[in-house]
């Protein structure tokens, strides 16, 4: 963990937490992007859609939605923040909700792209739905949840955390699968179109 100059443990956590978890859902929001812009093409790219949905497999649920679900929710509630009925509830339910949306769109994707029209709706659906829910959890979190955050747990607290973020990271033999995903995210980011099957 990186120490600032005077060595303080108070200035090497402050921000960090939020920090690290705003960053990953930046990449996330750059998937989130391919995908709409996947939907808006009216195009149906099943190689294109199977990367996306790794990665949101990977790196939005194995890298992401692990540290909170593992580290940081776990320590809020360590602070008294209440499970049920509050703002970690609602979030553990929005990341069900969302692996509900890849299972939707994992189930249609041969059929759609064998043309089946009623498959292709409920995939293109799903995918939809996905976008939505994810773009406003991510803006709950980095806007309120994050900031909440920040403000309840100690010093001592976020440096466990950022500690327990890199042996989530780096345990497991997960090798390099933070960086894995972000360049399948660039990838994404780039993807062309064009020769895709159009939709009916
Ligand atoms: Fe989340
Ligand atoms: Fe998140």
């Amino acid at each position: 963990m990186s120490t600032c100059q005077c060595h303080c443990n108070e200035h090497s956590t402050e921000g960090q937490v939020r920090a690290v978890l705003m960053s990953e859902h930046r990449v996330i929001e750059r998937v989130l992007d391919a995908v709409e812009r996947m939907l808006q093409s009216g195009a149906f790219d099943k190689a294109f859609l199977l990367k996306a949905i790794d990665f949101l497999r990977n790196f939005a649920d194995g890298c992401h939605h692990a540290k909170e679900e593992e580290c940081l929710f776990p320590e809020l509630e360590r602070t008294g923040m209440p499970r049920a009925g509050g703002p970690i509830g609602c979030m553990l339910h929005e990341h069900d909700a969302g692996r509900t949306c890849i299972g939707n769109m994992l189930a249609g994707i041969d059929a759609a792209a064998n043309g089946d029209a009623a498959a292709l709706a409920g995939v293109r659906s799903a995918a939809r739905d996905y976008i939505c829910l994810l773009r406003q959890h991510i803006q709950k979190e980095d806007n309120i949840l994050f900031v909440v955050a920040e403000n309840v747990l100690s010093a001592r607290q976020k440096s466990q955390l950022l500690d327990a973020f890199e042996r989530l990271e780096h345990g497991a033999n997960h090798g390099d699968r933070h960086g894995k995903y972000v360049a399948i995210a660039e990838e994404l980011a780039r993807w062309n179109f064009s020769s895709s099957v159009a939709a009916v």
